[in-house]
């Protein structure tokens, strides 16, 4: 780690190699640890083993691993300052994400609004990785003590669950092991919407590739995208307040906001009581340059397997040195046999 981040915070996020990182994973998430590495010291896992959860994300692994891993380069992340390692590389997130679920009661599980929505209908047929997904998060949070953990607002709940955890293992062994992790859901955009749904998250997921902006788009297919996104037939608002009743609206406006640094009160001044074509036009021009900037950066990276394969390893070893000394502490705690 460098010399220049001393203090004791210690930042870890990740995101899950699925394929079609959109721009609420970069507004949400990647965008806002870009500022948080300028002054702590922050670790960003690409995490393989919460991909495995749902049969359909299981194929191509790797190539959204190379992916992932591309984008956090691409956003700005630096890999010389940050780790960035992939987490199915460390043994100590398996480990820990057991010793944890032996101290997470079923009732917390059954709370988590992810599970109940991914699993769907037929609860019974859900992989029990599924179920236990947010344990197997808190671990590789708690694994390097982590004090901090910059997400988008869809994972408040998994980090809150984080907290009780790292408490409820605290207080069984009677010590100040985990610091109790703060959620970090900051931006202008914690909760980017469809483009063509404003009650609907973005996500990686929508079988309607037209709901989102995904970080390899070219230029023509986003203009095509902001053209064709839902907004409705009354003209642009002129005050905060109607945004409420206008979610397609309102997550423009936002998307902008993360964009441009402006307050959405600034927006609508800017714009009120136009149509909304301009608004599109420069929304448009701002997502392009920023998407593009990313894009073609991350097609040079997965172009040079080499390099990426050596900040992945590089990444894994930093990350590894700590897992095993924290792995080694706890197990003296528990009391194993050996440690
Ligand atoms: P994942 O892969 O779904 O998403 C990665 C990050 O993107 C954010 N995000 C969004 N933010 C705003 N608007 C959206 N529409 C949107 N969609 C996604 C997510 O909040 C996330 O920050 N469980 C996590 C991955 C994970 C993790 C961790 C994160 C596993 N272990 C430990 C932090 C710490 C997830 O599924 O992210």
């Amino acid at each position: 780690m460098e010399e220049t981040k001393k203090e004791t915070n210690l930042i870890f996020s990740g995101v899950q190699p699925t394929g079609n990182l959109h721009l609420g994973n970069y507004l949400g998430a990647i965008k806002n640890w870009e500022k948080l590495q300028e002054t702590k010291k922050c670790i960003f896992c690409i995490v393989d083993l919460h991909a495995m959860t749902t049969p359909e994300n299981r194929n191509e692994i790797k190539k959204n691993t190379r992916e992932v891993a591309a984008a956090y380069i691409a956003s700005g992340i630096n890999p010389d300052k940050n780790i960035i390692f992939v987490q199915s590389n460390v043994k100590g997130h398996s480990e820990l994400s057991w010793i944890l679920s032996c101290h997470t009661p079923i009732g917390w599980l059954n709370r988590m609004t992810q599970f109940k929505d991914k699993a769907g209908k037929n609860k019974e047929k859900a992989p029990l990785g599924l179920y236990s997904y947010p344990v197997l998060m808190a671990a590789d949070i708690l694994l390097y003590k982590s004090t901090h953990v910059p997400v988008g607002e869809d994972q408040k709940q998994h980090l809150e669950l984080s907290r009780d955890i790292a408490q409820a293992f605290n207080r069984y062994y009677n010590q100040d092991f985990f610091p109790i992790p703060e959620p970090v859901i900051t931006g202008k955009a914690t909760r980017v919407m469809s483009l063509k749904d404003g009650l609907k998250k973005m996500s990686k997921s929508d079988p309607s590739d037209q709901s989102r902006i995904n970080l390899t788009d070219e230029p023509e297919i986003i203009r095509k995208k902001i053209q064709k996104a839902k907004t409705d037939s009354l003209p642009f608002p002129n005050k905060i307040e109607d945004l409420q009743s206008r979610p397609e609206v309102m997550n423009l406006i936002n998307i902008f906001s993360a964009l441009s640094d402006k307050d959405p009160e600034k927006i609508i001044a800017d714009y009120n009581d136009t149509n909304f074509s301009a608004f599109k036009k420069e929304l448009t021009d701002m997502v392009e340059t920023n998407i593009s900037k990313i894009s073609s950066e991350m097609k040079k990276l997965l172009n040079d397997m080499d390099y990426l394969n050596s900040i992945l390893r590089k990444g894994f070893e930093r990350a590894n040195e700590i897992s095993e000394k924290n792995i080694k502490e706890l197990k003296k705690i528990i009391g194993f046999f050996g440690a």
